[in-house]
Order: structure tokens, then C-alpha cells, then sequence
């Protein structure tokens, strides 16, 4: 049965779309099932290109220094988003980083020349960590999961404080600024303040750290049910008058898309990246999160409540459900957006031939449900929005 819509919902303004790139060997899965998927540049280019013609507004690089979960291979991702951003027109790139390992005003930096390189398309995802051994490996400090978090937050509000003043000083536990002013700043692109700070993580401590100070928060895969939850925490902690952004957070899941003609064909896909897990990475993976949410007191965060096969997908993106025909997806969708999601942060088995089917055949029957909802509840829906993301 189909849940109420929550007071976090947009339905006037269409849903966003985002791909994670493909940046690390391996693909989005821990399988030695068959993928198509390559993790270099020249597909990436192409991938990216296909992406922006079809819609997808965002691109989301991961941050990866050593072999974890069969990706034995990865590239850089705040340098792989540059080389994104410059074969592309309109894609935003969004690069995660690690707050252990960058000072917040190099990577302001760092930013602000990506940003003037691609006409102002730079965006972060600032993600708290929790591979301790590439912390160790470098001789980095390991702090516990909480203590993480107030890290992050000092370092989005040095972003944030570097990126729309001159003179910044901030000291903190972990940074200290004094009178800091960048030149060239980031884009000024009307309606942003500054490039998009997405933040990644799903513990309590993740949730009242992003309605602080995220622009985005960003979960991983999860049910419906589990997703009520995350908003609801974000939102509380937004409104307890420490929030350093001005517009309220917004939010983004992961979801695996496993899109076939028929559900039977869907699930039987699933059912073959599941059976051929690289079983000791993914046991691998399992040992390695728990210095995730299950280290913290209530024992709630990212792959907490994890199985095995959730796990084969390292974002829990089976979890979201979005397996099935494209109406069943499409139908899917539109139930996240009741819940108040703004964004879906999309994976697939064989990326450029599946996210192009997405593009193609998924996207314009979301687009057709959402004005659907908007009429049935009275309120206009912005599709020249949706025209153009459908057009970009
Ligand atoms: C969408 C998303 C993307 C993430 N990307 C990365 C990444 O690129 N590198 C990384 O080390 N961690 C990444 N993380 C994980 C975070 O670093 C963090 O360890 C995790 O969210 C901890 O969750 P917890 O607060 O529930 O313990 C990501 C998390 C999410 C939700």
C-alpha cells in the first residue's frame, strides 16, 4: 500500500538524478558476475556525455586510496571529477573527500580553480571515512566514529566560511583559519552560494551533523520505511538554530537499478550478482564498516543492519528496492519522493548501456507520475524544470 506523503516532500520541483562514476575497478558491485562496466577515463567521458544529454544533473565521484572490497584499482576522484567536468557542458561533478585528509582551505582551493575551470559545475561530498587502514596506512590520526563527525563539521564551516567571505578566521579542534580571502572565488552562479556540499552518512551523529551544516545529505541505499527515519533525524537537528547553511538540507539516496522487461528477469539478475559474490572481499568489507555506525552507542548507521547480500551492493543500494520493469521503478521512485527525497543517486550492473535505458525509458515516466502527484495534491508542478533536465 502506497504511505502518506511526508511534510518533507517537494512535489512542486522534479526530482534530481545522479550517477555515481565508475572510478574504481570492479564496478558497483563486490561480484565476479559478467559487467561491461570499465572504470577508465575514456569510458567515463563517454558515460558522462550520455549522462548530461539525458538529464542526470549530478555525477558522484568516490574517494578511495587503497584495494578495499575487490576494487583493486582506483583513481583519484577530486582529479577524475576535473577531467569529468571539462569534457562535459552541464554535469555537475561532485568529488568526495575525506576531512582526515585535506585541510579544508587547500581543498577550497583546490575547488574554486575547478569551479572557474568548468563554469561554476564543482561540487563536494564530504564523507567522515571509515577504512581505518587507509588513515593508519598514511600515518594519519583514526578518530571514533564521533568524534569524526565534529571534525566534519568544522571543516564544512571553513569551506563554507572560506568560500563566501574574505578575511576567514575560524579556530576549532582540528583547523585553525586566520583571515583567510582565495582569489578567484568559486562561480557565482545565481541560486547557489557556493559549490553544493553534499555529505555522506546514515548514524545519528551523521544525521545531526548534516542538518547542521549539509546542503545535501546523502544516505545510502535503504527501505522506505528506514529512509522516514534518516529525514526525520536531519530535519530535527536543522532546526536547532546551529544550522551554518541558509536554505534547508535536501536529500539523496543510493539505489541499485536493475531495470529489465520483466520483474522475473530483474530479480534473476539480482539473484546472479548475489551468487557469484566475491565472498572474501565482501567478508572483507564486512570486518572493515564496522568502524561505521555499528561502533557508535545505538549501534545505528551505514551497514548497521547490513546482510551479506546487501553488502555485495557497498552502498546498500539493493536495499532501495529499484528492481523490476521501468513502470515498477518509475512507481518506486515517485514512493521515495513521498518521503521527501530530492535526489536519486543511481548504480548499474553495465553502466553506459544501462543508465542510458534509464535516461531514456525511466526518467520520462517519473516526470509523467510527479506532475501526476502534484495535480492529485493541488500543487503546480515546475516542469519547465523537468523540461530542461530532460533537455540538458
Ligand atoms: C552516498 C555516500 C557516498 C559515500 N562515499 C564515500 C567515499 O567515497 N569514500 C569513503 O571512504 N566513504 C564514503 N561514504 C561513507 C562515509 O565515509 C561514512 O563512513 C559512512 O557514511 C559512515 O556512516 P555512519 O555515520 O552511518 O557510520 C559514503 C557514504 C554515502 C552515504
Amino acid at each position: 500500500m502506497a504511505a502518506p506523503i511526508s511534510p518533507a516532500a517537494d512535489l512542486a520541483s522534479p526530482l534530481k538524478f545522479a550517477y555515481w562514476v565508475p572510478n574504481v575497478s570492479g564496478g558497483l558491485v563486490i561480484s565476479t558476475v559478467e559487467q561491461r562496466t570499465d572504470w577508465g577515463i575514456s569510458y567515463n567521458r563517454t558515460l558522462a556525455q550520455t549522462a548530461e544529454r539525458l538529464g542526470f544533473e549530478y555525477a558522484l565521484t568516490q574517494t578511495r586510496y587503497q584495494a578495499s572490497y575487490g576494487a583493486s584499482e582506483q583513481h583519484e576522484a577530486t582529479s577524475f571529477s576535473l577531467a569529468l567536468l571539462l569534457a562535459t557542458e552541464r554535469l555537475k561533478v561532485i568529488s568526495a573527500v575525506h576531512p582526515g585528509m585535506w585541510h579544508p582551505g587547500v581543498l577550497a582551493k583546490f575547488i574554486n580553480t575547478a569551479d572557474q575551470l568548468s563554469g561554476g559545475r564543482a561540487a563536494v561530498n564530504v564523507v567522515s571515512g571509515w577504512l581505518k587502514d587507509e588513515f593508519t596506512g598514511f600515518g594519519l590520526p583514526w578518530l571514533e566514529h564521533d568524534e569524526r563527525y565534529v571534525r566534519t563539521d568544522e571543516f564544512i564551516r571553513a569551506l563554507r566560511g572560506i568560500w563566501t567571505r574574505d578575511d576567514y578566521t575560524q579556530h576549532g579542534r582540528y583547523y585553525s583559519i586566520d583571515g583567510v580571502s582565495l582569489r578567484p572565488g568559486p562561480v557565482d552562479v545565481p541560486g547557489r552560494a557556493h559549490p553544493d556540499v553534499f555529505f555522506g552518512g546514515n548514524s545519528s551523529a551523521a544525521q545531526a551533523t548534516a542538518g547542521r551544516v549539509a546542503d545535501w545529505y546523502f544516505s545510502n541505499g535503504r527501505s522506505l520505511e528506514d529512509y522516514a527515519d534518516n529525514v526525520a533525524g536531519v530535519i530535527e537537528a536543522s532546526r536547532s538554530g546551529d544550522r551554518s547553511a541558509p536554505a534547508a538540507p535536501r536529500f539523496g539516496i543510493n539505489g541499485f537499478v536493475i531495470a529489465r522487461d520483466t520483474h522475473d528477469e530483474a530479480v534473476e539478475q539480482l539473484r546472479e550478482i548475489v551468487g557469484n559474490a566475491h565472498r572474501p572481499a565482501v567478508e572483507g568489507f564486512q570486518r572493515s564498516v564496522q568502524q561505521a555506525g555499528a561502533s557508535t552507542g545505538d549501534r545505528k548507521g551505514m551497514w548497521a543492519d547490513s546482510s551479506f547480500e546487501d553488502l555485495v551492493q557497498y552502498n546498500d543500494g539493493f536495499k532501495t528496492g529499484l528492481i523490476g520493469t521501468f513502470d515498477e521503478i518509475a512507481d518506486r521512485i515517485i514512493e521515495y519522493k513521498k518521503q521527501g527525497v530530492n535526489l536519486l543517486l543511481t548504480a548499474y550492473l553495465h553502466f553506459q548501456e544501462e543508465l542510458t535505458t534509464f535516461g531514456e525509458e525511466i526518467i520520462p515516466r517519473v516526470r509523467e507520475r510527479e506532475a501526476q502527484l502534484a495535480r492529485e495534491n493541488g500543487v503546480e508542478f515546475r516542469d519547465d524544470e523537468a523540461a530542461e533536465a530532460a533537455a540538458a
